[in-house]
């Protein structure tokens, strides 16, 4: 028996893979195969970027630091978000300060939003995540990540619930299937504003769930907690840095939030990081205020000699625009799939991140409380027999797509021939429960 706690992205008792390596787009297993590494938000350059592995060797000589001593870097990594990141958003952003992952930023962001507006509840949209720690874990709500434990014989433990959450609907978007509600983004969300009347911050996110960015709702969102006097979050730490095919996935629309979490991809894979950016507006009411919060191994050197490795990797705007192109690719390939497959019910995605969705169980109702591996783990498994490794982030019929930016056409092709191949064992199943 390992001593390890095993958690896992698909869903099931045992590891479907023993990763040994890594290079470029591909994992390498302990069998000697080399598998496209298909689902990885934290490694937007893949694995060895040249870059990275050069700063990470300088790096291992920096001193032990932790947040509360002065480290020129670290403000260095600070100006380079603000200046390279942030750079089209300079008449909006104020300052950043580092934390160690995004559940870490998201809570903090949180706990700061009650703080300043003296409120206790908070607000996110359906189906969403925003990570596993303190209220993150509050705001994620997809039914089986509640933080607790699932008895593998049926039922679950949740943590008991810290603060009252409101949950506003998701927009209803969708490339392929689905069910799209069509009426005007106001008839929607009604009753959205008197939910957030109590509210200290409505925290939104692009892409968990298979819920994708949709301009109308963001802009309504926005403007829906700023009447309400709740503080808007856009949780970027999956589409900001690049993956949504430009800086950050709220640029697609005209609002513009209260403070932006990242995570994932900020360190560019190579150190733990994540970070909290406040807008100028919020900057301005801390002038005689400080923030009372701190951690030993927060904007470690490490963590800041990658931050600033992979801003430097980024600055030219390059990989932005092949994910802008690789954005067609993706989405057409994801089209014919499922028009193929009569076991998909749903596409949805942009840039790098894209999610299918089965037919199958209503995700309202799965728990991760069996240790049978769901269908959506069956497909990733059959996928890897293809050659490559697909998340379906521990959900029951949805598994998603979000390969490195590195990615070259015909891998990306190999890919998409993986999920085409894993697919055929949904579809067995689907006409024999049709049947
Ligand atoms: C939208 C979103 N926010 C926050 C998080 C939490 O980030 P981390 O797992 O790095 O703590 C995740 C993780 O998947 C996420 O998808």
């Amino acid at each position: 028996m390992s001593r390890l706690l095993q958690t896992g992205l698909n869903a099931g008792k045992e590891p479907p893979i023993k990763v040994v390596d890594g290079e470029g787009v591909y994992f390498i297993l302990s069998d000697g195969r080399r598998v496209i590494d298909g689902s990885n938000t934290g490694g937007p350059l893949g694995h060895k970027h040249p870059v990275m592995v050069e700063a990470m060797k300088k790096a291992a000589s920096n001193p032990v630091i932790n947040e509360g001593w002065f480290w020129a870097e670290r403000e260095a990594a600070a100006e380079d978000l603000i200046n390279i990141a942030f750079g089209e958003e300079k008449s909006w952003v104020g300052a950043v300060r580092f934390f160690l992952s995004g559940s870490e930023a998201n809570d903090l962001a949180l706990t700061f939003s009650q703080a300043l507006t003296g409120r206790r509840e908070l607000a996110t949209r359906e189906r969403a995540f925003h990570g596993m720690a303190g209220l993150a874990r509050e705001m994620t709500v997809q039914p089986q990540w509640h933080g607790g434990l699932a008895i593998q014989g049926g039922g679950s433990k949740p943590v008991p619930a810290q603060v009252p959450v409101q949950i506003i609907p998701a927009p209803s978007h969708a490339e392929y299937g689905g069910s799209p509600d069509n009426r005007p983004v106001a008839d929607r969300m009604q009753g959205t504003q008197e939910k957030l009347s109590a509210v200290a911050a409505t925290i939104i996110d692009y892409t968990q769930g298979g819920i994708y960015y949709d301009p109308e709702y963001q802009d309504y969102v926005a403007n829906a907690a700023r009447a309400a006097g709740s503080l808007w979050i856009a949780d970027e730490v999956v589409t900001g840095l690049g993956r949504s095919g430009r800086w950050f996935a709220f640029q697609g629309a005209e609002s513009r939030p209260d403070i932006v979490t990242l995570g994932k991809s900020l360190a560019g894979g190579s150190a733990p990081a994540g970070a909290v950016v406040m807008s100028k507006a919020i900057i301005d009411e801390m002038k005689d205020k400080s923030w009372q919060t701190y951690s030993t191994f927060r904007a470690h050197p490490s963590a800041v000699a990658a931050i600033r490795a992979y801003l430097s990797v980024m600055a030219d705007g390059q990989l932005i625009r092949r994910v802008q192109v690789l954005e067609g690719r993706i989405r057409a390939g994801l089209m014919e799939i499922a028009r193929k497959h009569p076991s998909v019910a749903r596409v949805d995605g942009f840039g790098l991140h894209w999610t299918v969705e089965l037919h199958g169980p209503d995700w309202r109702n799965w728990y991760a409380d069996t240790v049978e591996p769901p269908i959506a783990s069956r497909v990733a498994a059959r996928a890897i027999e293809a050659g490559a490794i697909i998340g379906t982030s521990g959900e029951q019929t949805s598994l998603f797509l979000a390969p490195s930016y590195i990615i070259s056409d015909a891998e990306l092709d190999t890919l998409l021939a993986a999920l085409d191949h894993g697919l055929e064992v949904a579809d067995a199943e689907y006409e024999r429960d049709k049947a």
